[in-house]
């Protein structure tokens, strides 16, 4: 009877996974006809960034109430915790995006969307300065957009704590363009070391992967890599497949640093297995064209030659951040991101909100959150508005009834709760069909590793991806690996 149970439950589920499908086809190709246009009379929310976070907050965000613009130099959500397995082709990059637009054409009022890039905000006359710095720009590349409400989500960029030669030399690995070049460059790597006449010292560095930082980052793309060498390149290169070599460099005692500590051993002695080569305590103190310069536990530099360099040693916060936090010299001190109150209001400001990983709180800069903050800051607006309508409800309410019913519906339209974050666990893929996952369970944690923990993984990141669309394109990615490998085309 349990085999019975589970095959009812598993149609069920199948059932309605396509019903789903149907269902958001036909909402994928209808969006609204003809949408209420801006009216002057509601209050506009100007949004910067399409990530996790802004995104969370358009889906959630009434049009009925705001006016609501948005701008961000992608048209695009990208669904980032499968952003590694696009660098070695498990996973094609337009699996992971979405449109921005498939979730403002189905407002039923309309959502200016501007494919551009905030530069300034004047939070005196409430503007901000946008430029189009994509490739093909028309005659007009720059405006300024009013704002009554900004709604900052521009996530963070990059961090290389200024060592000289990271952005000339090493790639990073945080947006869709950053996946194609490593990829690119690695089978560049490999076929220039095919190249006819190499020296051995030649074919052994261009042979080189190395990643700087041992985070979630570094980690997921050097089991990425393992995965690609072992299952496809050794096929397909078999006289170059035993020399790459996957090198993973981290400053600190241990990797992963937010995981257990049961998880950071088995991740360690599976990168070991897998013949990962991780170097801990060493600094990456220089990045040379062909070259690191590592300062290792002993203290000593040594040249470490490499062929292709990833770099992910975190984040640090982007350029309008800073402009911003200048601004606000008295009250913006956190050097990490912009402050924000415990209702995602910037400090020092009172229409200014700042949310996901452009800000410095005491959480994680990680999806998870920023998703979260989109949506309860979505709420907040909705009360912002029902306090200022019975605000004025009870103004002019002409009997003491009215007046009493007004008031009791204000007092509960400001009492706005603050924002508090329900951790739903970390997971990370660690290689050879392995993750770990650290969930919380009762009052403590529940630490889990291995291939089973691996289906689970799969199974979270699916459920979560942004649309039937992208779920079925990544199932069917995930096949095509399985049946045919990966593809080793240099794009
Ligand atoms: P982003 O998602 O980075 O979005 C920022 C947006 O702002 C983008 O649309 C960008 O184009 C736009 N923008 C940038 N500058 C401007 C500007 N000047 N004006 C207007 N718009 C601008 N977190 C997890 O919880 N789980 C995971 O498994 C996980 N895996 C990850 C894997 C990788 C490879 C990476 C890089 C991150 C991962 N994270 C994960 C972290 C997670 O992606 C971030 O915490 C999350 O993206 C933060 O959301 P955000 O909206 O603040 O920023
Ligand atoms: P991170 O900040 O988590 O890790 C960066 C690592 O680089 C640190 O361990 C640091 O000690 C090391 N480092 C710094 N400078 C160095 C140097 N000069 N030489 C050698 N090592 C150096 O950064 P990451 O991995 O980019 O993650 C950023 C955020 O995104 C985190 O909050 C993370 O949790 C989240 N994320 C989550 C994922 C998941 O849940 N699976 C996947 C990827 C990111």
């Amino acid at each position: 009877s349990k085999w019975k149970t589970f095959k009812n439950a598993a149609t069920l589920g199948a059932v309605g996974f396509v019903g789903y499908t149907f269902y958001e086809m036909y909402y994928h190709r209808h969006p609204t006809e003809h949408p209420n246009p801006a009216d002057p009379k509601k209050k506009t929310i100007v949004i910067l960034g399409s990530g996790w976070a802004s995104t969370s907050f358009l889906k959630s965000i009434d049009t009925d109430l705001y006016n609501v613009v948005v701008v961000s130099p992608r048209n695009y959500f990208l669904f980032t915790p499968l952003l590694p397995s696009c660098t070695v082709g498990t996973i094609d990059v337009r699996s992971l995006v979405e449109p921005i637009r498939f979730i403002t054409r189905h407002k039923s009022n309309e959502v200016k969307v501007y494919e551009a890039e905030c530069t300034e905000v004047n939070p005196e006359k409430k503007v901000i300065t946008i430029v189009d710095n994509s490739e093909v720009k028309g005659d007009n590349a720059t405006s300024t957009i009013p704002y009554d409400y900004l709604v900052i989500g521009i996530g963070a960029q990059s961090q290389t704590f200024g060592i000289k030669g990271v952005e000339e030399y090493g790639c990073f690995l945080k947006e869709v363009w950053d996946a194609q070049k490593i990829r690119t460059k690695l089978m560049d790597c490999i076929e220039t070391a095919a190249f006819p006449g190499q020296s051995p010292e030649e074919i052994e560095r261009l042979l080189h992967m190395v990643v700087v930082g041992g985070g979630p980052t570094g980690i997921e793309y050097a089991a990425e890599l393992h995965d690609f060498l072992v299952e496809d390149l050794t096929h397909w290169y078999p006289e170059l497949a035993g020399k790459i070599k996957i090198t993973l460099v981290e400053a600190m005692p241990n990797v992963l640093p937010a995981f257990s500590k049961q998880l950071i051993d088995y991740t360690e002695s599976t990168f070991k297995q897998q013949n990962i080569h991780l170097h801990t305590k060493t600094m990456v103190k220089e990045v040379r064209e062909k070259e690191i310069i590592v300062q290792g536990p002993d203290g000593n530099k040594e040249a470490m030659p490499y062929g292709l360099l990833v770099w992910a040693t975190g984040n640090t916060s982007r350029p309008l951040v800073k402009n911003l936090m200048a601004q606000f010299p008295e009250t913006q001190n956190i050097r990490r991101g912009l402050a924000v109150d415990d209702w995602l209001r910037m400090a020092g400001t009172n229409d200014i909100y700042a949310l996901g990983d452009a800000t410095a709180t005491k959480y994680a800069p990680t999806a998870q959150v920023a998703a979260q903050q989109g949506k309860y800051l979505a709420r907040v607006f909705a009360q912002l508005h029902a306090t200022e309508y019975y605000q004025i409800q009870a103004e002019e309410s002409t009997t003491p009834e009215d007046k009493a019913k007004n008031m009791r519906k204000l007092q509960k339209a400001q009492d706005i709760k603050p924002f508090h974050y329900s951790h739903q666990g970390s997971l990370c893929y660690i290689g050879s069909d392995k993750a770990i996952a650290d969930l919380p369970f009762g009052p403590g944690n529940l630490a889990s590793g291995g291939v089973a923990t691996y289906a689970f993984w799969r199974s979270a990141y699916i459920s979560n991806l942004f649309s039937a669309r992208n779920k079925w394109l990544v199932i069917t990615d995930w096949t095509k690996k399985t049946f045919w490998g990966r593809d080793i085309s240099r794009e």
